[in-house]
């Protein structure tokens, strides 16, 4: 357990608040198995009907922390944050997403294994990939040209640009923008408390349906980009990278 992931149960909703504020909520291996847990537990709870995952009104995450990424990288798919987004990704109830400030790399990448994602229009998200050495992640390689086009995909997955909360929902990565960070999260725990009076079991298998053509071609990817993703990180590339942004002060 970590403090730096806090859990809030309200009725038949679980919260998973990303709090790590002094390093924008960047990802640690501690708050990826919290997470993972914490998803693992809500699936299996019969008082749980949906789960939300939220970072401030300032900042939903920096992605993966870059100190971690030098020191203890993943290896293989039973590392830290494999278990989270496979958790994620086999989750049988709703997740849904609350989102403002910067969500970068793998920030971005988890909102594509949500349900609902509500977002603040002026939110920052990017994928920076490849300016850092790697390679696309948890199948976002197969889902953002199947969205966006390969044209545009490739803007945000060969080049690293950003976009706004606004653009994210214009394209389909987010169910709606909203004004604000509030706002985003007042829309998103609305939405999600609505779980509680619909039946379970329906909802969950409204899911399983809607998720399970690409199930098992989104695990392959996910596999195939991982390999690569887990070599890129010992590459020289990468470690030029990910050293320049710790040591840039
Ligand atoms: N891992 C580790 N630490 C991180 C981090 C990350 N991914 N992102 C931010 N931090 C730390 C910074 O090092 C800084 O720590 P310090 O105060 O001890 O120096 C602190 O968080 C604040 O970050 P800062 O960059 O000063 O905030 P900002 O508001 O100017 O910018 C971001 C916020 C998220 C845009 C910027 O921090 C950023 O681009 N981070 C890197 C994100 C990234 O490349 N992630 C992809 C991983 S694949």
């Amino acid at each position: 357990m970590t403090d730096a992931i806090q859990l809030e149960r309200e009725r038949g909703l679980l919260t998973l608040r990303l709090n790590r504020p002094d390093k924008k909520n960047a990802l640690t291996r501690a708050m990826y198995s919290c997470l993972a847990e914490a998803l693992k537990q809500a699936d299996s709870d019969p008082e749980i009907n949906a789960v939300l995952i939220t970072g401030s009104s300032e900042c939903f995450t920096a992605g993966n922390d870059i100190a971690d990424f030098i020191q203890q990288p993943p290896s293989n798919l039973d590392s830290p944050v494999f278990d989270f987004m496979l958790n994620l990704l086999e989750c049988r109830k709703p997740v849904i997403a609350a989102v403002a400030g910067a969500a970068v790399g793998i920030g971005t990448t988890l909102l594509l294994h949500c349900d609902l994602v509500y977002i603040s229009r002026d939110a920052r998200l990017r994928m920076p990939f490849v300016n850092l050495g790697l390679c696309p992640e948890f199948a976002s390689s197969l889902i953002l040209p199947r969205l966006l086009g390969h044209a545009k995909a490739a803007e945000l997955l060969l080049l690293g640009e950003g976009f706004s909360g606004e653009q994210a929902a214009a394209w389909g990565i987010a169910t709606e923008a909203l004004g604000n960070g509030e706002a985003a999260l007042a829309k998103a725990r609305e939405m999600a408390l609505r779980f509680e009076s619909l039946p379970t079991e329906a909802v969950c298998i409204s899911k399983q349906l809607m998720k399970a053509p690409d199930r098992e071609l989104i695990r392959k990817v996910i596999e195939e980009e991982g390999l690569l993703f887990t070599q890129r990180l010992r590459s020289p590339e990468a470690m030029a990278a990910l050293s320049g942004f710790i040591n840039r002060h």
